[in-house]
């Protein structure tokens, strides 16, 4: 059987960063993030008896690692659904890959929706969620709706996402402001087992409870002020630990680094706007809906940004009937 999902990356507000289990991508702390309606993939899944080997084709290309993981998946989901046919996946981000943009969140989410649905598994968000998350960590916040939490969890079947606000509970926007399609370096994967090197690691693990906390208060009370003002050292935070670690990590570019300028001196013109930035050198910059426009316009007049995307808060993922093979 063939089935297609559709699954949005995710912004972290709280970032995962740093593991306790590698193998089983159990994070260091509890994260929170919105699902991105912009930043989109989808993925086609059939398994089929009749085919010799699994066939992975991701934004048109063949690539050994990406397929290789994406393997290791799809035997995840075979073992669950006691099957030994092989697959062929197609898939496709509407964004590029691998620039920090978090396209292994909305990857590992979408290919967990196909390829549990194409082999008829019944999962709860729950278990579609842990599915995901041993895929790729940040991908279990792609499947429940809105803005989600991972709690972290000791044990695989405890460490899961889930939704604490749909899609329209608060109108904010995040605006993504691509900088290089260059694809980074060092990946994530690789970044979390040094994020315990930072002598500052321990630090922010101990405040994180009551960062956590400040970010749900903030959340609940629809405070944008406090809210951005949280997410924007959150994102330098995350950068802190990475830049302190050995060896260090270090994804900031020289026009990352003018659009953050920039984006604090807009703050002090009047204009409510925050930034963020993850594993990479792009920039997303979050507004209210009603600030959109003169946001849009200011950056527009930034050479630096080669492109941008809208993004509100969205579902997670979700099956489609329009098939990419
Ligand atoms: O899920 P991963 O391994 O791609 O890690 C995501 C790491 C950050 O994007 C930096 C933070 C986060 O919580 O999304």
């Amino acid at each position: 059987m063939k089935a297609t999902a559709v699954a949005p990356s995710n912004l972290a507000f709280i970032k995962y960063w740093g593991v306790i289990d590698p193998v089983l991508r159990l994070p260091a702390n509890n994260s929170i993030s919105m699902n991105l309606s912009g930043l989109l993939t989808t993925t086609t899944v059939e398994f089929n008896d009749s085919f010799n080997e699994d066939d992975i084709l991701i934004n048109g290309e063949y690539n050994k690692s990406e397929s290789d993981r994406v393997t290791i998946h799809l035997n995840r989901i075979r073992a669950l659904a006691k099957i030994g046919a092989k697959a062929r996946v197609v898939s496709k981000n509407n964004f590029p890959a691998s620039t920090g943009l978090s396209s292994s969140a909305s990857g590992l989410a979408a290919l967990t929706a196909a390829s549990a649905a194409a082999c008829s598994l019944n999962l709860s968000i729950r278990r579609l969620s842990i599915l995901a998350r041993l895929g790729s960590g940040s991908a279990c916040r792609s499947v429940p709706d809105g803005v989600t939490e991972w709690v972290a969890g000791k044990t695989s079947d405890d460490s899961y996402g889930l939704s604490l606000y749909p899609p329209d509970y608060w109108n904010i926007v995040d605006l993504v402001a691509i900088i290089s399609s260059e694809k980074k370096e060092i990946p994530t994967t690789q970044g979390h087992g040094l994020a315990s090197t930072s002598p500052f690691f321990q630090v922010r693990q101990n405040l994180l409870p009551n960062k956590i906390k400040d970010l749900k208060k903030y959340l609940s009370e629809k405070d944008f002020n406090k809210f951005g003002h949280l997410v924007e050292a959150e994102a330098l935070e995350l950068h802190a630990i990475m830049l302190t670690s050995n060896p260090s990590l270090f994804y900031l570019r020289p026009e990352t680094v003018l659009l953050i300028r920039k984006v604090q001196n807009w703050r002090k013109e009047g204009l409510e706007v925050f930034f963020s930035l993850n594993t990479g050198q792009d920039v997303h910059l979050l507004c209210q809906e009603k600030d959109v426009k003169s946001l849009k316009d200011l950056v527009a007049r930034i050479p630096q940004v080669k492109k941008t995307i809208l993004n509100y808060p969205s579902n997670g993922v979700r099956l489609v009937d329009n098939h990419l093979f």
